[in-house]
């Protein structure tokens, strides 16, 4: 039998990642991956859809150029040639992934692994024809759609009407009607795309308010910008039924339709942890998701679990943290993961970007809360690029340590700017302390230094 330090159960941002810092600390590692490398966010995930918004962007601004001096006729946007794009994307970014594993000395299997249980020698897992035996065992499987038992959702899936986003990306034909049931940050990400390449989209949601935890200011300044642009939502509305060309939803306590040709289902993710042999270790599964300590530690003395499947915060960088988190503590150094600073990105036009605490949950956290806003307008940079824009900056901080807790910003491209943010939180840097540091000027994050010197 095969033997090694680590064995990494999925090849996504969480395995991969964890794969490569374990074989550069020492670690002989096996990685085994089913799918292709680079998990659903390199493949049907974060780097799609960035790829497809980024085309929508480009399109955006060829046709609503005009105020700003610049006239182009006859812009198309060619779905196919998008999708075909993406594609080649996704391929270079999977091949490089595949190249990092080989530098690294990493051995990869493209096949399912199953965990046959733990014996006094070690953790085994079969893959193919054969059994692997390893100290310890990182589990990476990641997550999958919900698809929720609504009436004629699933057979809409099998029929290829409904789609979710293993789906979407490889659409040949742009969809004329596209129905969204619900709002959160798929769903709106793919709204943003499929409104910019001229799709009738509608956004079944059913909270009052999209874009899910999101500062409600933010959400809201989202919302008006996605109406504007043609979006049509229907807000607290419960998806009923899914028919071959239509969604059934309830509006306040009324029967309603909205035609459809695709319909994306986004109601969000749940953590894979059947089909793997998971059973055959006694893991402690919490809310469906592999429990997890602070050290990506599951009950079970050798056997991590990072990502997606550990359910805590679905997001590919945190994946990468937790599997550093985890693997450092396999190589015996002190790590620790900590949630506080992580980013959030909603990759719309405009963009969202926001880290740490909204104003609602450090006021349910007990913090003593202070908050104070600027308009993006005070940035010379912002005003300069986007002609009537009503972006924001809202900073949340603790009156009293004198800390920031939070920074939410839309308009801009604040994700390129956030983890800014996200250091003042982690490092839990004093406010008069972040007022010395000097920005890049003209930025569009100048505004958060703008939005510091508010705070007295
Ligand atoms: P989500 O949890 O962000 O949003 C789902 C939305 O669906 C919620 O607003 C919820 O109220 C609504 N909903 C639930 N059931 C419904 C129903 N029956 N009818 C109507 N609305 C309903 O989930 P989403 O958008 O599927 O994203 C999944 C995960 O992927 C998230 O954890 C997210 O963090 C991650 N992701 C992150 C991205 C990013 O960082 N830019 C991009 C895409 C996904």
């Amino acid at each position: 039998m095969e033997q090694y330090d680590l064995i990494v159960l999925g090849g996504g941002p969480a395995g991969y990642n964890a794969a490569e810092r374990a074989a550069h600390g020492g670690l002989k590692t096996l990685l085994i991956e089913k799918n292709a490398l680079g998990g659903v966010c390199l493949n049907e995930g974060c780097i799609p859809s960035k790829t497809l918004l980024n085309s929508a962007k480009m399109y955006d601004h060829a046709r609503h150029s005009e105020q700003y001096g610049v006239t182009a006729e006859n812009v198309v946007l060619d779905h196919v040639k998008v999708v075909a794009r993406k594609k080649k994307v996704v391929k270079t970014l999977v091949t490089g992934v595949a190249g990092k594993m080989k530098r690294a000395g990493v051995k990869v299997l493209s096949c399912g692994g199953e965990i046959l249980g733990k014996t006094e020698s070690g953790i085994e897992v079969k893959a193919g024809e054969e059994t692997y035996l390893a100290k310890n065992l990182l589990i990476a499987t990641g997550s999958t759609a919900v698809v929720p038992p609504i009436p004629g959702l699933r057979e809409g899936l099998a029929a290829g009407f409904v789609v979710t986003n293993h789906e979407i990306f490889d659409l040949n034909e742009l969809s004329k009607k596209l129905v969204v049931i619900g709002g959160g940050v798929i769903g709106l990400e793919m709204a943003s795309y499929f409104n910019s390449a001229g799709s009738e989209v509608t956004v079944i949601e059913m909270l009052d308010h999209i874009a899910g935890e999101t500062d409600r200011e933010i959400s809201k300044l989202l919302l008006e910008a996605y109406q504007k642009k043609g979006v049509a939502f229907k807000l607290g509305c419960k998806v009923t039924g899914v028919e071959q060309g239509k969604v059934l939803y309830e509006e306040n306590g009324a029967k309603a339709e909205a035609a459809a040709d695709v319909v994306l289902c986004s109601i969000g993710r749940r953590a894979v942890t059947t089909g793997y042999g998971l059973e055959n270790l006694g893991v402690y599964l919490e809310r469906g998701a592999i429990k997890t300590d602070e050290q990506m530690r599951t009950n079970i003395s050798g056997v991590y679990a990072a990502g997606d499947v550990n359910g805590v915060s679905m997001l590919a960088h945190t994946a990468y943290r937790e599997g550093e988190v985890a693997v450092n503590t396999m190589l015996g150094k002190p790590d620790r993961m900590r949630y506080c600073a992580i980013p959030g990105v909603i990759y719309t036009n405009p963009e969202v970007a926001s880290v740490g605490e909204t104003e609602a949950s450090a006021q349910k956290k007990g913090y003593d809360v202070g908050v104070v806003k600027m308009t993006m307008r005070a940035s010379g940079r912002y005003i300069a690029e986007n002609e009537g824009g009503n972006g924001i900056c809202k900073i949340v901080y603790d009156k009293r340590y004198h800390r920031v807790l939070g920074v939410h910003m839309i308009g801009g491209y604040p994700s390129e700017s956030i983890y800014g943010a996200a250091m003042m939180i982690e490092t839990e840097m004093r406010i008069a302390d972040l007022k010395e540091i000097v920005f890049p000027h003209p930025t569009v994050c100048e505004v958060i230094r703008e939005a510091l010197f508010e705070i007295d």
